[in-house]
């Protein structure tokens, strides 16, 4: 039996995307107060947990994923006292909160790096990052043909003729976690955001930290993410090598050591699922999010399939489910499923591409969350998927800051179009994202409708069907419950969780219910004879 201070096992845990939130000052970027001065209406909506993407300085290069500073908060969103105002504020609202450790690279403007490049090959300075020299007769082609995640080779080479390795951005050089003084550095940085209070990390490309020995080619592209090997790939040799394990034991224990229920949550792409359960035995971290849930297509079959053996597969470590459907470097999945079923994930989307059917994807989306949050074990939320934003898939492409949109020569659009700032009020300056226009992505006009303001106290609104889902989720401890197939029609998903019975219906025709039971929440009404449509998730009693 899970502890009753396990509070993780169950929990909705809510991602903020400081730029994106709430901007206080009218500058076009969300800050820290911002979010504060938001979380009690995070509270009202029913989440247990934030997490917050970084915050710390940064020449934002990728949106704060390249940290220049990682005991410091980057003047655009506040200081560290805004950081402390807002840690104890959550606290105040029996909210907790996670924040983003980015341990697999810092920036190139990180002290660190700035060191590195002063200092002689082979020097302790160079032995924090992957330094090499390259091939050829004049070491002019790089160390191996590594390619970046966001496009274009995976080395730089620097004056005195040596290159380096960054799996990311060229702005952004990996750390060599062979190396214990980095080790040492980021265990200090752990403590430094335990010691504020902060009740864990969501750890950023958990499965990088370690490269294989040699560094032996691989000339297959990288997945956006990586991770993942494309198909008939070897293993990739910069992705989930057996030694990061190490790293999160150490990390384990030194959290172990605090009092309270502080958590590791990995971002993995990892497959297939029992190797990304190795991330949460029960020594290691408490969560993975399952990105192969996230990647499944609209189909009751293969989503029946993929909640089985991600569970069994953690269910063998002892660990739940950590479901998600959208994070700031996905399509949103409003947008996502309003495209062909069975339709690859789009590394993003513009003016010129397919658009999706909106209204389907927001019907679908619907369903799907309503799917996911009556599954046991945690579920992530995204900033604005309680409003039911879809993805921006017309912004201009001038706007485009996503490193990925340069670097894969604009093959890729990118993520810019979920990373949109939030419309909180129809009628203000910037959908009352800040108190001016401003705003660093440019929102779309149609997003009057989804503001905050024209959907709270709406019934039927996407805000309160969460905001209902949230609560009976919390009364029927469906986090903690356990899942129970109901064999029904094969375009129907049905499934007990506890007292609950949660319905899916994928096909045409209109699915039925028990007899007597209770209904107690629709994604969408159910037909007049109380069946359920196609694309609808039901919870009933009974
Ligand atoms: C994963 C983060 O979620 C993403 O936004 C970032 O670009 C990469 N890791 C690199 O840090």
């Amino acid at each position: 039996m899970p502890s009753p201070t396990d509070w993780w096992r169950s929990a909705v845990i809510y991602q903020i995307y400081p730029r994106s939130f709430a901007d206080s000052n009218g500058d076009g970027m969300g800050d820290l107060p911002g979010i504060t001065a938001r979380l009690a209406g995070l509270r009202d909506l029913g989440v247990d947990a934030v997490w917050l993407s970084p915050f710390y300085p940064s020449p934002q290069h990728d949106a704060g994923y390249d940290v220049a500073d990682y005991r410091s908060v980057d003047p655009r969103f506040g200081d560290l006292g805004d950081a402390d105002k807002m840690i104890a504020e959550a606290k105040a609202l029996g909210l907790r909160v996670i924040v983003d450790l980015v341990p697999n690279h810092t920036s190139d403007e990180h002290a660190w790096f700035r060191a590195a490049l002063q200092a002689a090959p082979g020097s302790p300075e160079r032995e924090r990052y992957v330094f090499r020299d390259g091939r050829g007769d004049d070491g002019g082609e790089p160390p191996n043909g590594w390619r970046s995640v966001f496009g274009g080779p995976a080395w730089q080479r620097v004056a005195d003729g040596q290159w380096y390795l960054h799996l990311f951005d060229v702005s952004q050089p990996d750390l060599n976690w062979g190396n214990p003084e980095v080790r040492a550095e980021f265990e200090d940085i752990l403590r430094f955001w335990l010691d504020r209070g902060v009740d864990g990390f969501r750890v950023d490309v958990a499965h990088g930290l370690i490269k294989e020995a040699t560094l032996s080619d691989y000339e297959y592209a990288g997945e956006i993410l990586g991770g993942m090997a494309p198909e008939g790939a070897p293993p990739p040799p910069m992705w989930d090598q057996d030694g990061v394990h190490e790293v999160y034991r150490e990390w384990r224990a030194v959290l172990d050591a605090y009092e309270g229920d502080r958590i590791l949550v990995a971002e993995a792409w990892v497959q297939p699922a029992d190797r990304l359960a190795r991330y949460v035995r029960p020594d290691e971290m408490h969560q993975a999010f399952n990105f192969e849930y996230l990647d499944t297509p609209w189909i009751a079959e293969r989503l029946r399939k993929v909640i089985d053996s991600t569970t069994a597969a953690n269910a063998a470590v002892g660990a739940p489910t950590t479901w998600v459907l959208s994070n700031h470097d996905v399509v949103r999945h409003a947008t996502r499923l309003g495209y062909p079923v069975g339709e690859r994930r789009r590394p993003g989307i513009g003016a010129g591409d397919p658009q999706p059917d909106a209204p389907l994807g927001l019907r679908r989306a619907r369903a799907a969350s309503l799917q996911m949050l009556g599954l046991p074990g945690s579920a992530y939320l995204y900033q604005g998927e309680e409003l039911g934003l879809p993805e921006h898939t017309t912004m201009p492409d001038d706007y485009r800051q996503d490193p990925a949109w340069e670097r894969s020569g604009h093959a890729e659009r990118g993520r810019d179009g979920c990373r949109v700032p939030i419309p909180w009020e129809a009628d203000a300056p910037s959908y009352g994202f800040g108190p001016t226009d401003a705003s660093w992505l440019p929102q779309p006009s149609s997003w009057a409708e989804y503001a905050l303001d024209r959907q709270r106290d709406v019934p039927g609104s996407t805000y309160e069907l969460y905001r209902s889902a949230l609560r009976l989720r919390r009364e029927h401890r469906l986090g903690d419950g356990s899942l129970e197939w109901v064999e029904t029609a094969p375009d129907v998903l049905a499934f007990r969780n506890g007292g609950v019975l949660v319905v899916t219906n994928f096909g045409e025709s209109p699915a039925g219910l028990p007899a007597g039971a209770e209904v107690l929440l629709t994604s969408e009404p159910l037909t007049d004879d109380g069946r359920v449509p196609q694309d609808v998730t039901v919870w009933a009693r009974g």
